[in-house]
């Protein structure tokens, strides 16, 4: 079912699949991938103590993690002008992305509305979520060539603690949970499981959009590596680095001067960035993600596949699951072979 190409692992496309449902032919193939490389382990290590390991841990992976790569909704916005799609991943900076993507959208009209990349509300008016030809489908997409695409992402764990002060804590919208978040982060893993075994997108809830792995999101199991992938960070230094990123995608897709530094700059010192300074409550939520080990293993179980397939660092992770993130790179995985 694969091929042992230079080290590298690679699966055939043109496995056939009967009565099998697409997902379900996904998920079979992730737990073939997690088999099969065993094997190749075996073939290169032996049976070594890290293998052993390995194969401990991998066991569990299959078990209960929360699978990568199925299919959830987002947002697609798209400025036709500059041939510049953009996917909105909850809790990622969406709503400056929004922003941006408007003024890219229609510069005029986003003056003559006086919107600002501050507001954090959405017109009706112009670059309404009903206007596709601003927020676009996934299906209208396809037809359209050369379309740089970018997404902004975010530690996982960082993500999740916004998603839980926001649509928890301040909107009390998880379960009957209030801000209790051992019940919170245990009814999203359990929510996400049977979204897994089950991935109807008219089935998803708010709270499963909002806390779904990264990978879940853009169609990134097609999507992935058509993607500029821009890490957001907490300090100062990751955010201008950041926008950093986005202005070059900017510039080589002949935005002007003007405009790009109108944006780089309001990105840098506007609300969205000005309104994430730590409240008392996030201070409280993060330490209880640093301390509470039954709140860790849920996150764990459900972010894994997301520190491990956008590389971002794992040095607050587990001990034992940065040993497996580590083990698996050594091991080649990569997002053009099984990832
Ligand atoms: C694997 O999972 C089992 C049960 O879920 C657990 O008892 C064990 O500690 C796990 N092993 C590792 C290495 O994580
Ligand atoms: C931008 O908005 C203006 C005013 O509403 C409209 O006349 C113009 O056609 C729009 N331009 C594009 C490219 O959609
Ligand atoms: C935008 O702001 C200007 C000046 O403050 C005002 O005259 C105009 O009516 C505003 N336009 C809209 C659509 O709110
Ligand atoms: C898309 O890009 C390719 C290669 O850069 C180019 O040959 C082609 O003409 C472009 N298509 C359009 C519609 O711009
Ligand atoms: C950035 O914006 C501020 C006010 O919004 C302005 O005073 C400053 O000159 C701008 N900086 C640049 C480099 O455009
Ligand atoms: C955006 O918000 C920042 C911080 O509150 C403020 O300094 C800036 O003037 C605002 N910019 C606009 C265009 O409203
Ligand atoms: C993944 O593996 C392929 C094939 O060996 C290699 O060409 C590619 O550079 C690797 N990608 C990353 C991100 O390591």
């Amino acid at each position: 079912m694969t091929e042992f190409n230079g080290g590298q692992l690679f699966l055939l496309k043109d496995l056939k699949v009967v009565r099998m449902s697409e997902e379900r032919f996904k998920r079979r193939i992730i737990l073939r991938a997690f088999a099969i490389n065993f094997l190749v382990l075996i073939y290169y290590y032996g049976f070594t103590e890290q293998v052993k390991q390995y194969r401990v841990l991998e066991k569990n992976l299959t078990s209960d993690f929360i699978l990568p790569y199925i299919k959830i909704r987002s947002d697609l916005f798209i400025a036709p002008k500059y041939g510049i799609l953009s996917c909105g991943i909850r809790k990622s900076m969406s709503q400056l992305l929004i922003n941006i993507m408007c003024l890219l959208h229609n510069e005029t009209e986003f003056q003559n509305q006086n919107r600002s990349l501050n507001d954090t509300w959405m017109s009706e008016r112009v670059c309404s979520h009903k206007d596709t030809h601003f927020h676009i489908p996934q299906n209208n997409v396809e037809g359209i060539p050369n379309l740089t695409k970018f997404a902004f992402i975010r530690d996982p764990f960082d993500r999740f603690i916004s998603f839980y002060l926001h649509i928890c804590k301040n909107d009390n919208g998880c379960w009957n949970c209030g801000d209790d978040l051992r019940c919170v982060v245990k009814n999203v893993y359990k929510s996400l499981k049977s979204y897994e075994k089950n991935p109807d997108e008219s089935t998803s809830s708010l709270v499963d959009r909002h806390a779904a792995p990264i990978s879940w999101n853009c169609n990134f199991q097609e999507t992935l590596s058509q993607y500029h992938l821009i890490k957001i960070g907490v300090n100062y230094d990751q955010r201008q680095s950041a926008i950093n990123e986005l202005t070059e995608i900017l510039k080589s897709n002949g935005v002007s001067d003007v405009l790009i530094t109108k944006i780089s700059n309001e990105s840098m010192f506007g609300e969205t960035f000005h309104g994430t300074h730590k409240t008392s409550a996030r201070r409280k939520a993060e330490k209880q993600v640093e301390e509470d080990t039954i709140v860790r293993d849920y996150l764990h179980k459900i972010y894994f596949f997301d520190y491990l397939i956008f590389k971002f660092d794992t040095s607050h992770l587990d001990m034992k699951y940065q040993k497996l993130i580590q083990m698996m790179q050594k091991f080649k995985y990569n997002h053009s072979g099984f990832i």
